[in-house]
């Protein structure tokens, strides 16, 4: 394996800043120091004028997902492509639990699906729609000898993936006393449905109806109840896609009531506000995610929580379905609900454009300070996922994930260029500031610029350990 010097590069870590030479060997940080004299055989990259940032480590992906009909039109291959690309090397994707089978079968045909194909280092969250002894016995099995230590519940789509209280709250009392982690997508499905029936019914097909009929009242009402069942349970919570502040008042109050509540949001949320949906026009089917965008107030109320930790995540929520159908061959993606929104697949892309949009609106603007980026972008999921110190941050012993970033450089973001197979992206002709210029994986240089140097298959599944929280 080879060995390289990375020199003269600003390290950014959460907590330091400081100017570096990282010597990579044998896949992890083998030393940081200051002027270091390596033998020959060495190789050695000068980062003059660079960030050394820690990989990043987005924990809600969906890639190759079967998600009602239709599949995520971004494969395990595309998907850690374009996530490498972006500076991401670690992703957290899911498994999801069928009506059929078990937990760990839903884990094991997941990796069966994704080893080959990762470009990238990955681990699964295991999607639980229905819980009972065996269930219970296999997720406790999972977290003990899988490294598969978080699960995700939905509140929402009733009849396909929703799970009820109950389950909800023995999920809870189990997986957080054993140190796991509970991901709840919050969300009032039974109500949500409703809406949906009577907007149909009264003639309301275009997709501003997403919008319409997913009130952020519903979302702040399922919040609640996920934390009042995590209190009961005296569990941990994460609540995934926080993008209104009637979920986040929530979560601010529980945590300072002392309940261990985390939470994420995504770049969309921060990026755009529902004034996209004033038109009749299906090219805002591209903006059909859930939860749906929120007003300008809820923006301004989720960087503040980003400022103060009381959202201590930034991930994707990657969901990408094309918009033009039949593109690469995917079928029934978003064209599906050109006369019905509710056929529409929610999600968007935006694997690749995570660390460069928030770098551009966060750090640029001033929102965020550069250690305070890495640390909602790499640290802290690490921390929530059990993947630290391993992954999440540039330290002697860490695995030698490494993005060079360039702050001075700008570029425009087409989604021609992006390695996605999705048909578009949300950014189209917008201008960044911040670019990714050489990617690491483990020591090795997947991303050169413009220059592709990983292999299928390099990434590997990553065994988790509890929530590192406290
Ligand atoms: O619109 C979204 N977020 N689709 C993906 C599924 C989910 O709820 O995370
Ligand atoms: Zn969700
Ligand atoms: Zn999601």
């Amino acid at each position: 394996m080879s060995t390289t010097l990375i020199r003269n590069g600003r390290v950014i870590t959460a907590t330091d800043d400081y100017m570096a030479d990282v010597l990579m060997q044998d896949g992890v940080i083998h030393a940081i120091g200051k002027n270091m004299a390596v033998g020959e055989g060495v190789r050695i990259i000068d980062a003059s004028g660079l960030y050394v940032l820690p990989g990043g480590v987005d924990t809600h992906v969906h890639l190759q997902n079967i998600i009602g009909p239709t599949v995520t039109c971004d494969t395990f291959a595309s998907g850690t492509r374009a996530a490498a690309f972006g500076g991401t090397t670690t992703v957290v994707d899911f498994a999801l639990q069928t009506a059929e089978d078990s937990p760990l079968e839903a884990i094991a045909r997941a990796q069966r699906l994704a080893d080959p194909q990762v470009n990238i280092d990955y681990s699964l969250h295991v999607i639980v729609t229905r819980v009972d002894a065996q269930v219970l016995a296999d997720v406790r099995h999972a977290m003990r000898h899988e490294g598969v230590t978080s699960f995700k519940m939905f509140m929402a789509y009733p009849g396909v993936m929703m799970a009820d209280d109950a389950a909800i709250f023995q999920m809870l009392r189990q997986v957080g006393a054993d140190g796991g982690m509970v991901a709840l997508h919050a969300e009032n499905g039974t109500v949500i449905d409703l809406l949906i029936r009577e907007a149909l019914e009264a003639g309301h097909a275009s997709p501003r109806y997403h919008a319409l009929t997913r009130p952020a009242i519903l979302e702040g009402e399922a919040t609640h109840r996920g934390i009042r069942l995590a209190e009961l349970a005296e569990a941990q919570i994460y609540f995934v896609h926080v993008s209104s502040n009637q979920a986040l008042k929530h979560i601010v109050t529980a945590r300072a009531e002392g309940i261990p509540v985390f939470a994420e949001t995504c770049p969309h949320y921060l990026l755009f506000d529902d004034s996209v949906y004033n038109s009749d026009e299906f090219e805002i089917a591209k903006y059909v995610m859930t939860p749906p965008l929120r007003t300008p107030d809820d923006q301004k109320h989720l960087w503040r929580a980003l400022r103060y930790d009381d959202l201590q995540v930034i991930a994707t929520d990657h969901c990408p379905f094309c918009m033009k159908e039949g593109h690469l061959g995917y079928q029934r993606q978003k064209m599906s609900g050109l006369h019905d929104f509710s056929k529409i697949p929610n999600g968007a892309p935006g694997i690749e454009t995570r660390l460069v949009s928030l770098f551009d609106i966060g750090e640029m603007q001033g929102k965020l300070s550069l250690n305070r980026f890495v640390q909602l972008t790499s640290t802290t999921p690490a921390k929530l996922f059990g993947l630290f110190p391993k992954k999440g941050t540039i330290a002697v012993g860490s695995d030698a994930d490494v993005v060079l970033f360039d702050p001075a450089a700008t570029q425009v973001i087409h989604a021609a260029h992006l390695h996605s197979q999705c048909d578009y992206t949300l950014l189209e002709g917008r201008t960044l500031r911040g670019q990714v210029k050489k990617v690491f994986l483990r020591g090795e240089l997947i991303v050169d610029g413009e220059q592709w140097l990983g292999r299928e298959g390099m990434g590997r599944f990553v065994p988790r350990g509890t929530v590192q929280a406290f």
